[in-house]
């Protein structure tokens, strides 16, 4: 097949706008929006009747793993044990009988991945693999593939796949709880009706990049850059770092806001920003609170939040990105496009080869 850019600079631009679309298409083949139900799915198995679920993955596959880990114990109460891969095939873990395991990939080729889905199956488990690449291994040696509906992904830095794998990961969750009587059945309708906004939250989202743009000029001149996040968000901000150093070749490190105590404080000074992520969330006072530790450094903040944590955050901020105000089950989404924005424009910024950045490949297929 033939892939264009169409009109964008770049195909990760490209890559970033097509998100509505591509969430959209994906979400609709898990999930009856009519019912406000998840579509029964050939799964080998029934969530009901597993203990665990195992999950692994590299890269930014790991990090949407990740969050689904904080989905599916919240809202399925099932307890993830999750790994980057290359770690997971060789920590020898012991697997439960009654659990299941899930890999997720982009390619559906990586080596790693690849080993742990062997090593899940020579250990008796049903295998699932959430992948976008329907012809790939991953999907040939599984017993069930949840595929991701992105198209083709050909930037290197991953951005329409990590949002559809979060989409499967939801609808999963809610496949999950459903089974397993953690949610009622107005509840399921609610979180399946929270999905059915994202598609229009992302393109929300996407009309803030004359912002975004700005504050990637400054964040560009930068060598460092600490991200912080809770909850789900913790994930986000490694992703953040993730995208940042592929493409700026900017160091960037994410941590849960929460151990910014316990060791990174000692980098805060005017010359690392920090970013947060930080929607008006359950746990919103305790991110403010770490943002004061910043500022009280001389550390400078650019704040990702939404309208009521722009208006309740006591903070003073290098800049602060306000996203509309979202379900917090669907902010995970959401919250991934301005990071991936940040990451976009500061790699523009500084003239770096931002489809193919050096020293990485697209897939890596070798150990
Ligand atoms: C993402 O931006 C990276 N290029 C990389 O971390 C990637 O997600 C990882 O290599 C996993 O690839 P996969 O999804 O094809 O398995």
């Amino acid at each position: 097949y033939l892939v264009d850019k169409g009109n964008h600079r770049h195909f990760m631009e490209k890559e970033i706008h097509e998100q509505p679309e591509v969430i959209s298409h994906t979400l609709a083949h898990y999930l009856d929006f009519t019912q406000g139900t998840s579509k029964p799915l050939d799964l080998p198995f029934n969530f009901a009747d597993i203990d665990r679920l195992a999950v692994s993955a590299c890269g930014t596959a790991y990090l949407a793993g990740l969050v689904g880990k904080y989905w599916f114990e919240r809202h399925a109460r099932l307890p993830v044990d999750i790994d980057v891969a290359s770690e997971f095939r060789y920590r020898e873990m012991p697997i439960s009988k009654k659990s299941a395991a899930f890999f997720v990939s982009q390619s559906g080729e990586t080596a790693d991945t690849l080993a742990s889905l062997r090593y899940c199956r020579k250990e008796g488990v049903p295998i699932g693999a959430i992948v976008n690449v329907r012809e790939s291994t991953m999907a040939r040696e599984s017993d069930v593939v949840m595929p991701t509906l992105a198209g083709p992904e050909i930037g290197v830095a991953s951005t329409k796949a990590f949002t559809c794998q979060l989409s499967v990961l939801a609808a999963l969750t809610i496949r999950a709880a459903s089974q397993r009587g953690t949610i009622t059945a107005d509840e399921e309708k609610a979180l399946v009706r929270s999905l059915s906004e994202t598609p229009r939250y992302a393109a929300q989202v996407l009309k803030l990049d004359k912002q975004i743009e700005k504050v990637s000029r400054e964040l560009a001149s930068y060598k460092h850059v600490l991200y912080l996040g809770r909850d789900t968000n913790f994930p986000l901000a490694m992703e953040g770092a993730l995208k940042l150093k592929e493409i700026s070749y900017i160091h960037a490190e994410g941590y849960a806001a929460g151990e910014l105590k316990h060791g990174p404080i000692a980098l805060i000074d005017e010359n690392m920003p920090v970013i947060v992520i930080a929607p008006h969330d359950r746990i919103f006072e305790k991110t403010v609170s770490n943002m004061q530790e910043v500022a009280a450094r001389g550390g400078k903040i650019i704040l990702i939040t939404d309208q009521k944590g722009a208006a309740q955050a006591t903070v003073k901020t290098m800049e602060t990105i306000v996203l509309p105000d979202v379900p917090e089950f669907i902010a995970p989404i959401i919250y991934a496009l301005p990071i991936q924005m940040l990451a976009y424009f500061t790699a523009v910024f500084m003239g770096t080869d931002v489809d193919q950045p050096r020293n990485l490949a697209k897939s890596v297929t070798v150990e």
